[in-house]
């Protein structure tokens, strides 16, 4: 199946997603977790990245492109894949769309986690990343400790630059502006809408995915 998850930032988008890919046994591309990538490891596309993501804004449409194609290019991605935060825009849609249609193929599923806005605040305040490998704490869940050490890595833990307040307000603002329109784009390109109640505990959410889209 070929699945693109939709979402305002904090949805769960990332944490479901991942659990989605692993039981489905196909891969996940996020092109956030991919820039991220690319700051960490100081590449001229990384540098690039940065300046939007500090702000809250969209990084240009070729750049996460380019990446996407890659990926889907890939042996792993021809039986199936999960994109997380792509397509962020209708013309990233429609350049998503025909790239498909020239390799034969086309999206099944496009899932939209449904959250209200106070509660994407509350789980983005309260995320913690890992400087060094990029893993995801929570502060009430994880409780990552006083030491402020990834248990992984080592790594500093400490807040995603682009969860402060200030920056958050712009994603979510960019989400409504110029996100939210792929909901009605879709449905006037015939690709079904699956809306997920994506409030309540993270395995909760998880059951109402599966009942959404079925991998098998
Ligand atoms: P990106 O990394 O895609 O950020 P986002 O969409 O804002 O996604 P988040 O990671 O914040 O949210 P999520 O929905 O994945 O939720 P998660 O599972 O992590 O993008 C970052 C930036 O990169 C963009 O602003 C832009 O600059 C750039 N970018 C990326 N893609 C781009 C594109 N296509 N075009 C242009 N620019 C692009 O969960 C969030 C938190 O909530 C976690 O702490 C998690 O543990 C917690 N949580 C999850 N589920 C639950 C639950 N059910 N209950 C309680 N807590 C929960």
């Amino acid at each position: 199946m070929n699945i693109v998850l939709l979402g305002p930032p904090g949805a769960g988008k990332g944490t479901q997603g991942e659990r989605l890919a692993e039981e489905c046994g196909i891969p996940k591309y996020a092109t956030g977790d991919m820039l991220r990538e690319a700051v960490r490891a100081d590449t001229r596309l990384g540098h690039e990245a940065a300046a939007y993501m500090k702000k809250g804004e969209l990084v240009p449409d070729e750049v996460v492109f380019g990446l996407i194609r890659e990926a889907l290019a890939t042996p792993a991605a021809q039986n199936g894949f999960i994109l997380d935060g792509f397509p962020r825009n209708v013309s990233q849609a429609k350049g998503l769309a025909g790239l498909l249609e020239a390799q034969g193929t086309a999206l099944n599923a496009v899932v939209y986690f449904n959250v209200p806005e106070e509660e994407l605040v509350r789980r983005l305040s309260r995320r913690r990343v890992c400087a060094q490998c990029g893993k995801d704490f929570n502060v009430e869940a994880d409780a990552p400790g006083s030491d402020c050490v990834c248990n992984e890595c080592g790594g500093e833990i400490k807040t995603r630059d682009d969860d402060r307040p200030e920056t958050v307000r712009m994603r979510l603002k960019v989400y409504r502006e110029q996100t939210a329109p792929l909901l009605d784009w879709y449905e006037a390109n015939d690709v079904p809408v699956r809306k997920l109640d994506a409030l309540g505990s993270v395995d909760d959410v998880y059951g109402r995915l599966k009942s959404l889209v079925d991998c098998r």
